[in-house]
């Protein structure tokens, strides 16, 4: 197990939940995680026009629910009335979007650690960062150590840490750029998430020389992964969390 700034981080983590099994960041995906043994899940956080929080990654509605148009111009109302199941599979026709009270309540109740993506339109970051992390510091359980908060907006990581100062943060970057660009965005994160496709061995020793624990996104090949992990990368997401995948 990894130790270092995240101790309690699992090498194996559910991107979007068990995404390959079950429609992606539904309370389905989450379950389905926990059931297949997973600890750890991603998931990905919007705001809809009338500020509730949600776990959707696009910006639009369009792929992951029989929905149209921009999460953050549609009401809460609409968006809860979608389903974010039947374009998965027919088994799962009638899943909800998920708010992410419901996604921290049914942590608590798994047990799960968390990794919350925070993903904003440009003019909208602070104020997305701000509401999710208030959230989650009012609903997480104390006793658990709290989510790791990510995203590509250094922005939104600054937010976060001027609010939520204990909780964790990583910089997501599809590529691992030069010293001095990442000091300026990862400035106090504990983790770098780049891309596992542009990832090098030189990279992964630069971004652990510079104290970052590398978590690299998306994995799915067993083969992959044990090269990631021979470069020392201490986590990967993966859409199938079964750890037996990953042995
Ligand atoms: O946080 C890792 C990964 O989720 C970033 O990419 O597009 O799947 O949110 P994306
Ligand atoms: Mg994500």
């Amino acid at each position: 197990m990894p130790q270092g700034p995240l101790p309690w981080l699992n090498p194996v983590i559910a991107h979007r939940g068990a995404s390959g099994s079950a429609p992606e960041n539904t309370l389905a995906a989450i379950r389905r995680a926990a059931d297949l043994g997973a600890h750890w899940v991603e998931v990905d956080v919007r705001q809809t026009a009338t500020g509730e929080l949600v776990l959707l990654h696009d910006a639009t509605l369009d792929r992951t629910t029989n929905g149209r148009g921009k999460v953050a111009e549609t009401s809460y109302e609409t968006v809860a009335a979608l389903d974010a199941g039947a374009w998965f599979a027919p088994e799962f026709a009638g899943e909800r979007v998920p708010t992410l009270a419901a996604f921290v309540a049914l942590c608590t109740e798994r047990g799960l650690f968390a990794n919350v993506e925070i993903k904003a339109e440009a003019e909208r970051e602070e104020a997305v960062a701000e509401a999710v992390v208030t959230l989650l510091q009012d609903l997480w359980p104390n006793a658990k150590p709290p989510p790791l908060i990510s995203a590509s907006q250094p922005r939104i990581l600054r937010k976060a840490a001027l609010v939520v100062p204990d909780f964790p943060r990583g910089l997501i970057v599809r590529d691992v750029p030069n010293e001095v660009v990442l000091a300026e965005r990862a400035s106090g994160c504990v983790s770098v998430h780049p891309n596992a496709d542009l990832l090098t061995k030189a990279k992964t020793e630069f971004l652990l020389a510079g104290g970052y624990a590398v978590l690299a996104y998306t994995v799915n090949d067993p083969e992959r992964a044990r090269v990631l992990r021979g470069w020392g990368v201490n986590a990967i997401f993966t859409d199938y969390p079964e750890p037996e995948r990953w042995r």
